[in-house]
């Protein structure tokens, strides 16, 4: 068993923040699934929005956020994390980040987005996640106080509860070592899930493969309430390519001048929205999602290509590249697009400080559910979310006096033998991804939303039986959670009678005047799944 004072679960930047801002006091484990580089964070583009010059103001960003929130946002939230947004950014300045100046070096550049009402998004080019991930990486190797485990997955968090130790608090968690098989103990004061998005759940999504869902599955299986799992963000511009997985165009591309065309060169936009292209996400994503279904057309087209060249280049490097390769240059010609699963706005219930309903256990980044986003997350307010939750926890961890660890027991494999069948995990996910964007994508309706309930129904039986009798394996693992999350994100919807922000259904398409979050508890809910652990000691 390894005991620490502080375990973190996910290397984005939720978790590096955190990591970072506590190491220097106290001891941390910092797990990842696969590399320290894999996460949302390194693929974000866009950039961070932030209040940052004086023609722009803290109460224009709250309100930019609530109104793309469609009445679902916590208010006291929304104005804690604008507040800090200078703040915030300036501790990555400090860090070594890189962001794009203004041509002439009068400041940094900011660029436009959705749903803004000023140019407040500071941004490396168009791969801000990556100059942010490299940079904390980069001080998190060289850390004395920080012990890394790469390629480790978490399997559960243990609960006082679980091992029959008085107290309800969360112990620390169980950890598979992907490289040798095996199942670690580590043992922590606190620990704080920074697992990142669900878009795995989903057949198209623009998330890495490590978006699975884990810490919300991790969470409620530990007895937190989860919040708001309707709303799953479909961002409008995806790659549409045979060869590109995943790549996303980003908003930014609009915001500098880009349009939206259908194939014979129409704009679509104005006639869905007044705001045009710059509408928020989820008015984008439904009118091309319209547009798509009325024509029977495979994607819509995005074009620059009447901005000059060398802005193009300047701007976007990294989509041009991308483009370039598969043989699509963007200085000339318009980029095939097709919305894709892109954010998840709920998750663990978190109060201010990234505290969930577990004593030690808190939850930060794209996992957590702090009230900000409610039910349309405004373009680039998730990166910042991930420094000001990190840092918030941070604090109240540093708070806290250190108290001596708890002898934990080992993980039990002695009734679980090694899988029989891989296949079946493959063609379950496989299956589970499918329907969920038939039945749970853009526009739902209550009876897609049964069927899917009942698939899900079928494959638990399945995929617990699978996790009864067999060895864990990170596959094997990830379905499990992303049936967990598919479940919750299906209840969610299906509670919800009405339509508002990123939840639309055509049997209640109108939004009621009081805006209700949607909070599971998972004593009420508690499911086959949840209640047969094969191997917990
Ligand atoms: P992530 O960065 O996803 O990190 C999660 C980490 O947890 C990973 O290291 C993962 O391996 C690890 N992990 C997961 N499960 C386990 C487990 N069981 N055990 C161990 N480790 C685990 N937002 C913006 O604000 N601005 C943008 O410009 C922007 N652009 C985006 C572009 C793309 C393509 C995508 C996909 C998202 C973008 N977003 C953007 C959203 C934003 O990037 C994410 O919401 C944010 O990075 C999430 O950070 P995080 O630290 O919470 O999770
Ligand atoms: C993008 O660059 O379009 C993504 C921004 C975001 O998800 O906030």
């Amino acid at each position: 068993m390894q005991q620490y004072d502080l375990l973190i679960i996910g290397s984005g930047l939720a978790g590096l923040t955190l990591a970072l801002q506590v190491a220097p006091y106290k001891k941390v484990c910092l797990v990842s699934k696969r590399g320290i580089n894999d996460s949302s964070s390194n693929w974000a583009q866009g950039g961070i929005a932030a209040v940052l010059t004086d023609d722009d103001s803290i109460e224009e960003h709250i309100q930019d956020t609530l109104i793309a929130g469609a009445g679902l946002c916590d208010a006291a939230v929304t104005r804690l994390v604008a507040e800090r947004g200078r703040a915030t950014v300036q501790w990555l300045i400090e860090q070594g980040v890189p962001f794009t100046r203004e041509d002439d070096d009068s400041g940094y550049h900011l660029t436009q987005e959705g749903g803004h009402s000023h140019r407040r998004i500071i941004h490396a080019a168009d791969a801000t996640g990556h100059a942010v991930q490299k940079t904390l990486a980069e001080k998190v190797h060289n850390h004395p106080n920080i012990k890394l485990l790469e390629n480790h997955i978490a399997v559960d968090l243990i609960t006082a509860r679980k091992v029959g130790i008085e107290g309800g608090k969360c112990l620390g968690a169980y950890v598979l070592d992907n490289a040798n098989g095996h199942v670690i103990t580590i043992g922590a004061q606190h620990t704080a899930l920074a697992t990142g998005g669900i878009g795995k759940v989903y057949l198209y999504t623009t998330n890495p493969d490590v978006s699975t869902g884990d810490g919300v599955a991790m969470a409620w299986r530990a007895g937190c309430r989860v919040a708001n799992m309707e709303f799953i963000q479909f961002h409008p511009t995806c790659l549409y390519h045979p060869q590109a997985k995943s790549f996303l165009i980003s908003e930014a591309l609009r915001g500098e001048g880009g349009l939206l065309k259908l194939p014979d060169g129409t704009r679509f936009m104005p006639a869905h929205d007044q705001r045009g292209e710059l509408a928020p996400r989820d008015v984008v994503a439904r009118a091309i999602d319209f547009e798509m279904k009325k024509r029977g057309i495979d994607c819509v087209y995005l074009d620059i290509s009447h901005k000059p060249a060398d802005f193009i280049l300047s701007h976007f490097p990294t989509i041009y590249r991308r483009c370039f390769e598969l043989g699509i240059d963007i200085t000339r010609q318009p980029i095939p697009v097709v919305p894709a699963a892109h954010y998840s706005c709920g998750g663990v219930m978190t109060d201010h400080i990234g505290r969930t309903d577990l004593p030690g256990l808190y939850a930060i980044g794209e996992t957590a559910c702090t009230g900000l986003h409610g039910a349309n997350r405004l373009a680039s307010n998730s990166l910042l979310e991930c420094l000001v939750f990190g840092q918030a926890a941070a604090q109240d961890i540093l708070s806290q006096a250190a108290k001596p660890g708890v002898k934990l027991p080992d993980w039990d494999e002695s009734r679980v033998t090694d899988a029989d069948e891989e296949i079946v995990i493959t063609h379950n996910w496989n299956e589970l991804r499918r329907f969920m964007w038939n039945y749970v994508g853009i526009v739902r309706t209550t009876k897609r939303l049964a069927r899917a309930m009942n698939r899900i129904n079928l494959l638990r039986d399945e995929v617990h039986e699978f996790y009864s009798n067999f060895r864990v394996s990170n596959n094997l693992i990830e379905l499990r959670n992303l049936l967990q999350v598919a479940e919750l994100i299906v209840k969610s919807a299906m509670e919800r009678h009405e339509s508002r922000g990123l939840h639309y259904c055509k049997d209640y398409p109108e939004m009621l005047e009081e805006a209700v979050p949607t909070v599971l508890e998972p004593s009420n809910y508690y499911s086959l799944l949840d209640r047969h652990h094969g191997q917990h000691p």
